[in-house]
């Protein structure tokens, strides 16, 4: 089977780097994917998917039904929505639309899942069950995959899988990772009121920058004497705003920001931890406070039985050297943790680095670029997988 599905995968291989460019070239930005999941129901229909549109709002799901009519559904997640970043590089097919860019490689997830579909409507006489493939839109605000729960694509799904390109791993090579993959991402707004007064006069006014500014720091020192250091927080305030004058003390300052943790418990203490710490700074110089705390998306904990299904379907099809454990998690957010509330799942790196170039720009860079041969590699881990999984179940 692995040779049949690598064969149907080389021979789609140029069709695949159409589709990449295309939708390379006409990128999206969150919420508004509207062409693009045109183009991808047009995809899935051609391959004689059953097809849904207007699914969350722009995303689409397109399913096959494979031998066996079990209830059960095995989901296959990939994102499609670009970022507002101006494009700077000089591929013939870089971004046509000004200020919008894929540069966080959902091109290349939509293009692997459509691969996927392609590979596996060709196999679908041997594939065990049911696969529904999701193209989900607003990854990049972290509601898409809220929207597309909401619109049950969850349904009877028993697994669910999912990609993202990661320019530290060279193309053509994959990386696992069991457990944790990525942070929860909560959004903090802290705000400081205080009493206006004369700049000369501060005994008689109560300074909130001043007391924002301890709050910052004791927020800082706390994470380093009271947080568990083997379960990491990051605290990083990026705004702050108040005050009117070089000569008139502050009476409110706004501080927001974002707190990053990988531990469900530790996240759960996360809110009240940091009332505490801004009501004992407060209470001490007399100003008032709100400590508005808003759970984002949660961490991506991949299922160990899932992570190993990718593992051995991609050191089958592959050299195993190209084919990573990952030790470290990473602290940035991905809302594939969303599906994971439904159902048990693993998402998988796939290495997009260039071999031979000094520099590989990080995702959301400018600059960003792929190495297109990691389309292949994507495309044959997943397919193969997803007969896996189906193989696995139907002997069980
Ligand atoms: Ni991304």
């Amino acid at each position: 089977m692995l040779t049949q599905i690598k064969d149907i995968v080389s021979n789609l291989a140029p069709r695949l780097i159409e589709i990449r460019r295309h939708i390379h070239a006409h990128p999206e930005l969150s919420g508004q994917e509207y062409q693009t999941a045109a183009f991808v129901a047009g995809v899935l229909s051609s391959s004689g998917l059953h097809v849904e549109e207007g699914v969350g709002k722009t995303g689409v799901i397109g399913e096959l039904q494979g031998t066996h009519l079990d209830p059960k559904v095995l989901a296959i997640r990939t994102d499609m929505d670009a970022l507002p970043i101006q494009e700077h590089s000089s591929l013939e097919f870089a971004s046509r639309i000004d200020g919008v860019m894929h540069a966080c490689g959902h091109d290349l997830h939509t293009t692997v899942g459509l691969g996927a579909a392609m590979v596996l409507s060709q196999i679908a006489d041997q594939l065990g069950g049911k696969v529904r493939f999701i193209f989900q839109p607003a990854e990049e605000i972290a509601q898409g995959a809220n929207w597309m729960v909401k619109d049950g694509v969850m349904k009877n799904v028993s697994a669910i899988l999912g990609v993202h390109a990661f320019p530290s791993i060279l193309a053509g090579s994959v990386g696992i990772r069991y457990g944790a993959l990525t942070a929860a991402a909560d959004d903090l707004e802290i705000i400081i009121l205080g009493e206006s007064g004369h700049g000369a006069r501060p005994h008689q006014a109560v300074d909130a920058i001043w007391i924002a500014s301890q709050v910052i720091t004791a927020l800082q020192q706390a994470i380093s004497r009271t947080q568990n250091p083997l379960r990491p927080v990051v605290l990083s305030i990026g705004k702050i705003s108040g005050g009117r004058a070089p000569n008139i003390i502050a009476d409110q300052v706004q501080l927001l920001g974002t707190v990053r943790s990988l531990h469900p418990e530790t996240r759960k203490e996360l809110p009240q931890w940091i009332e505490n710490i801004v009501a004992n700074v407060c209470n001490s110089y007399g100003a008032k406070y709100q400590v508005n705390y808003r759970q984002g998306v949660p961490s991506v904990q991949n299922d160990y039985a899932l992570t190993q299904l990718l593992q051995s379907s991609a050191e089958e099809a592959w050299n195993s050297e190209r084919v990573q454990v990952l030790p470290e998690p990473s602290l940035g957010a991905e809302d594939f943790s969303v599906y994971l509330e439904h159902a048990p799942g693993s998402m998988f790196r796939l290495g997009v680095g260039y071999k031979d170039r000094m520099i590989n720009h990080p995702l959301h860079h400018p600059q960003f670029e792929i190495d297109e041969s990691a389309i292949t590699t994507g495309v044959v881990t997943l397919a193969y997988a997803a007969y896996k999984y189906w193989q696995n179940q139907l002997q069980k």
